[in-house]
């Protein structure tokens, strides 16, 4: 296999260090993150066609700032800096960096002062970008000259194109830095000559490559299926590389929607055959729930029986070598920067589950990527459009989506309603402008009318969002019409319902799932 051609990225502790490889990624070039700690020959080994040095929380002045090699500005290869990247690129080469007067922070207004040719090339005379720093270049190394200022930055970038070194004060791999990925694509294209012409498929062949090396020629792996895109994504991709030296074990609570379960099963079993152990363990959840009504009461002991319940059927297995999780970047940015913030809602995961079972190695091959190359990658690798589309599900499934008490009844009403509001979205054509929706069995019953009799029903809400992050979430407007259908089959076609509402409350104040 021909070596995709590549560019090295040194991290210096940036909060965007991710999101630079990921914009790369999107300028159709392979890149790859090294701690700003590689040696030279580490870096030459990737044959780099061009280095970016990340931002970071750091001050160059400080005795114990983070620090690259000298060497790499003399390799011949052109550089890029990037906040930090570029302070300390000019303080390496005998510039002046020093703090800030006055700190700039967001939306900046930059002139641009070059921009025929080179890094800038095609700007606007102004644009708009991303600044965060208390420190900045306030003299050039010999060589360079100023590309760019803001009110505040005499230089927020600068430019030896001789030596062909580059530095930009502003983060053009943030969206709010307007014209970010014409500065990134210069750099890549025009300036490293770069083809961009890398695309998932090509990610494919150098995930399985790494995968093989972890893994080795005879290792074998135990993979928890959630039946999610992120395991799903995983599995396929472990599978390519190490065929049926892979095992999965897909823990089946019971809580998950129509038709889910038995998809991930053929999938599993027919698309990728892989050696898959279904534990079908609904009665012990059944069970185990009883009586229980608190959300987090139920949350824990989802999470616990999951985790009994992998750890009874990887008992049953020989000694596997590898546990894989299908982690992907945002789950390693969320667990690193919840900190010490209010727990809203106890998420259940198997993060402690490797250590309980006695493995000492992780293979997770999503944890660079984030969601929708997860997606992406999964079309390369031959998934189904409705498994790698599908919209995110909580880990305890329709059991926070029941208020209250679970009991079979409960559940069916709200697995029943669920398939006809997303049928009905879906015939809408509204399944790719809506985040996540869903139903929800409220807690409260209500009288009603249907044929003579009176009725004593439960009240089933539509909760339909729009939303980038999850973290805040927009109410999806839903044209009343299509409204109208979905609450008439509701009531129609889902025995013990007897009324829709429509949840039209944002989050904040609400969450999203109503436990
Ligand atoms: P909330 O309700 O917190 O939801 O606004 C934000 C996103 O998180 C999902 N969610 C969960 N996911 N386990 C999960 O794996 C959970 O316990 C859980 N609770 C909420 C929710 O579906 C939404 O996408």
């Amino acid at each position: 296999m021909q070596k995709p051609q590549c560019v090295v990225i040194l991290d210096f502790g940036a909060q965007y260090t991710q999101l630079i490889a990921r914009r790369v990624r999107e300028c159709g070039v392979f890149s790859e993150v090294l701690p700003y700690t590689a040696t030279v020959g580490e870096i030459m080994a990737r044959e780099p066609k061009g280095l970016i040095l990340s931002g970071g929380p750091a001050s160059v002045l400080a005795e114990d700032a983070p620090k690259c090699d000298k060497e790499i500005f003399e390799l011949g290869i052109p550089v890029l800096g990037i906040c930090y990247g570029m302070q300390l690129m000019a303080y390496l080469l005998d510039g002046r960096a020093a703090a800030c007067e006055q700190r700039e922070y967001g939306r900046t207004p930059a002139v641009m002062d070059k921009r025929d040719g080179g890094l800038l090339n095609g700007l606007r005379g102004e644009s708009h970008c991303w600044m965060s720093h208390t420190f900045q270049v306030v003299g050039l190394p010999e060589g360079f000259e100023r590309l760019a200022h803001t009110d505040c930055c005499p230089y927020a970038a600068m430019a030896d194109d001789t030596r062909k070194l580059y530095g930009v004060q502003f983060h053009p791999e943030v969206t709010h830095t307007e014209e970010g990925c014409r500065v990134l694509r210069n750099f890549l294209v025009d300036i490293c000559g770069l083809k961009g012409d890398w695309n998932m498929e090509s990610y494919v062949e150098i995930a399985v490559r790494r995968i093989r090396e972890q893994v080795g020629e005879d290792g074998t792996v135990l993979l928890a299926l959630s039946g999610g895109v992120d395991s799903s994504v995983a599995a396929a991709l472990l599978h390519r590389a190490i065929g049926d030296r892979l095992t999965c074990v897909y823990v089946d609570h019971g809580f998950m929607r129509q038709g889910e379960s038995e998809q991930v099963v053929t999938v599993f079993t027919e698309t990728f055959p892989v050696k898959l152990v279904h534990a079908d363990a609904g009665k012990q959840f059944f069970r185990e729930l009883r009586g229980v009504a608190d959300p987090e009461e139920k949350r824990r002991i989802i999470g616990k029986n999951f985790v009994d319940v992998f750890k009874k059927e990887a008992a049953k297995l020989s000694k596997l070598d590898f546990f894989a999780q299908g982690t992907i970047y945002p789950d390693v940015i969320e667990s690193g920067s919840t900190k010490g913030s209010a727990v809203i809602k106890s998420h259940h995961n198997v993060g402690a589950l490797p250590k309980e079972l006695g493995f000492a190695s992780l293979v997770e091959p999503l944890r660079m990527l984030f969601k929708d190359e997860v997606r992406k990658l999964g079309v390369a690798l031959g998934l189904p459009e409705g498994l790698v589309m599908r919209q995110p599900f909580p880990g305890p499934g329709l059991a926070i989506r029941v208020i209250g008490e679970l009991t079979p009844e409960k559940v069916g009403i709200v697995r029943k309603s669920d398939f006809i509001l997303r049928d009905e979205i879906q015939k809408a054509g509204l399944d790719t402008g809506i985040s996540q929706y869903f139903t929800v069995l409220t807690g409260a019953r209500s009288v009603g009318v249907m044929g003579d009799e009176r009725t004593y029903a439960y009240a089933v809400a539509v909760r339909a969002v729009t939303t980038d992050d999850f973290m805040t979430a927009d109410v999806a407007q839903i044209p009343y019409t299509v409204l109208g259908r979905i609450a008439t089959r509701i009531v129609g076609e889902v025995q013990g319902v007897n009324r829709v509402l429509y949840d039209i409350t944002t989050k904040p104040p609400a969450s999203i799932e109503w436990e």
